[in-house]
């Protein structure tokens, strides 16, 4: 079973290397980031605060989230609704880092995970694949980049998008992601002390996708 483990902050540019990388090597590619966006998204439609956890404890136990792939590309869904695109807007990414605080929430967001890891060869990337997900992962990268870099990435995806943001209320909010991510107790956003450390600030998503191609070959 081939489990390649790609963790980092947000706009580090993880996700678009391990889709890469999953293509590449034409395994699953699990954005598990998606999944704590869907609850974020639940509390919003319920009018729950994210922040609280016996808030986020009325509805976890039961939520109708499933991932599926269509031409290779995954799908979020939530109560039946296909939510990929809606889940990328910025509330839901600052909702997303509240609500996967709680351990209610990565218990069972990190058990549909593992199922998954466990039936499929793929790439999963994420904030604690490598250190707590899948600490057995045979390869386990920790991707990184300088912040204001992170920031412009994120912008330049989501007004090609066509969304509107603006570029200094982006930064801050990657720089509060960074925070909650790694000071949350359960399983915060750390790098597995077996995993390869890559600071992508001065990297094309290609040189990115070589090294760690190039890391997955020479140890087979
Ligand atoms: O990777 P992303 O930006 O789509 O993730 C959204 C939020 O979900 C992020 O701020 C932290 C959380 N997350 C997490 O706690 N653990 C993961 N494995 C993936 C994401």
């Amino acid at each position: 079973m081939i489990n390649v483990a790609l963790d980092g902050p947000a706009g580090s540019g993880k996700s678009t290397v391990a889709r890469l990388i999953a293509k590449k090597l034409d395994i699953l590619y699990l954005d598990t980031g998606a999944m704590y966006r869907a609850c974020g998204l639940k509390c919003k439609r319920l009018g729950l605060d994210a922040e609280k956890e016996e808030d986020v404890k009325k509805f976890i136990d039961g939520i109708d989230l499933a991932i599926r792939y269509e031409n290779s590309a995954q799908h979020t869904f939530l109560d039946g609704e296909d939510v990929s695109e809606e889940i990328r807007k910025p509330d839901v990414s600052m909702l997303a880092s509240a609500v996967s605080a709680h351990p209610c929430v990565r218990v069972k967001m990190v058990e549909m995970q593992r199922n998954i890891a466990r039936q499929t060869d793929c790439v999963l990337d994420g904030r604690d694949i490598g250190s707590y997900v899948l600490p057995d992962a045979k390869y386990k990268f920790f991707v990184t980049a300088d912040p204001k870099i992170r920031a412009e990435r994120r912008f330049r995806e989501l007004t090609e998008k066509g969304m509107k943001v603006d570029f200094d209320r982006l930064y801050e909010e990657i720089l509060e992601r960074d925070y909650n991510d790694s000071h949350r107790t359960f399983a915060p956003l750390v790098r597995a002390e077996d995993a390869v450390l890559l600071d992508t600030s001065a990297m094309t998503p290609d040189e990115v996708v070589d090294f760690v191609l190039s890391r997955i070959t020479k140890e087979d």
